[in-house]
């Protein structure tokens, strides 16, 4: 278990979330009592990272349960369902959001849940197994990585796929965690991921924590490093996989796998099933969210372009399939063609 937790259901009634926005100068948390206010901190990227605000959106809807007013389970599940709609409208592109909140939504909308108070149960026992599960799936997926990492690997990183980005442990970061505890010496070398600088910031700072040696490095410096310095493997996240293995994830991720393929470095891609988009067939249906044009003109409140200067900042690219190695699940490691191989996990 890591020292910190990205989010955490409070006994008092609250959801409580490393504020990852300040990370790593400040380790400031904030208490969230309503579904609401969770929803603006996911849109906000108090909290981030696929499955993280997956959790976060299940656990708002477990805040509008417990704290309700209403005293039959008819207003409580039309209460729940506006909570649903407005979590659903924070971020577009990371399907675990629509996945948990779906999931919680079938639950509440059980007809053997004949009270309030055995509706207000159900529902925030989801939220915590969803929760749970996350972590359990991002072991599993660090030990399923272990054999396509070398003995000695320097690997390149992008954005935070971590502790950060989940529940805890993370996926991509949580493959190089694993790699580590099991004695394999990484070296990592981490993207600073502009404009939000998830590299530079989150995931330099649980590396340095969990004592793996890294180097943060410049997003358009992967190419000179696979070229001239020798990169092993790239591994990142995913916020959806379309069913043929198309892949959406922090916008640099494409470029990386193209560079990673020119000079045939393997390119993994680390996602729990729930990332698994199957009613998504290609990538081109992805809708990628477009993000204030101030994460680019600014970094915090540091002006760094003209006055007046446009800009434009999709915070997510999709990756073609070709350009993917495997994609590591905690089913098993899918190889192409990924229809296939993806169904396959998935139990059909
Ligand atoms: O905009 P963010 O920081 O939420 O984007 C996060 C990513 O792109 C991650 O790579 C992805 O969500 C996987 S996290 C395990």
């Amino acid at each position: 278990m890591s020292a910190f937790r990205s989010i955490e259901w409070l006994e008092s009634g609250a959801v409580r979330m490393l504020d990852q926005r300040r990370l790593p100068l400040e380790t400031v948390y904030h208490e969230y009592g309503a579904a609401v206010a969770v929803a603006d901190a996911i849109r906000a990227m108090v909290i981030r990272g696929a499955p993280a605000i997956g959790a976060a959106a299940a656990y708002g809807l477990a805040l509008t349960a417990v704290h309700t007013a209403v005293s039959d389970v008819v207003s409580l599940r039309a209460e729940l369902a506006d909570s649903a709609e407005r979590l659903r409208r924070s971020r577009p592109t990371a399907v675990n959001l629509f996945g948990a909140i779906d999931r919680v939504m079938a639950r509440a909308l059980d007809d053997a849940l004949a009270t309030v108070a055995a509706l207000q149960t159900a529902v925030l026992d989801e939220a915590r197994a969803i929760a749970a599960e996350d972590v359990q799936t991002n072991r599993q997926i660090g030990l399923n990585a272990l054999p396509l990492i070398p003995d000695t690997a320097t690997i390149i990183h992008h954005c935070n796929t971590g502790s950060l980005a989940t529940v805890d442990y993370g996926t991509a970061l949580g493959i190089i965690r694993t790699a580590h505890e099991q004695g394999k010496k990484v070296h990592v070398l981490v993207d600073e991921t502009r404009p939000r600088l998830q590299g530079g910031r989150l995931t330099a700072w649980e590396l340095q924590q969990q004592g793996i040696p890294f180097q943060v490095i410049a997003d358009g410096a992967s190419g000179h490093f696979m070229r001239r310095r020798g990169v092993d493997l790239c591994v990142v996240g995913a916020d959806r996989v379309a069913a043929n293995g198309d892949t959406a994830n922090k916008i640099g991720t494409y470029n990386l796998a193209v560079v990673a393929h020119e000079n045939k470095v393997p390119f993994y891609v680390a996602a729990p099933l729930t990332t698994i988009d199957f009613a998504t067939q290609t990538g081109d249906e992805i809708e990628i969210e477009e993000r204030p044009s101030r994460e680019i003109t600014h970094i915090r409140d540091c002006q760094i372009t003209p006055d007046g200067a446009e800009a434009a900042n999709p915070a997510f690219d999709v990756t073609p399939a070709g350009y993917i190695t495997a994609i590591i699940t905690e089913k098993g490691v899918a190889y192409p063609p990924f229809a296939e191989s993806l169904a396959r996990l998935r139990g059909e």
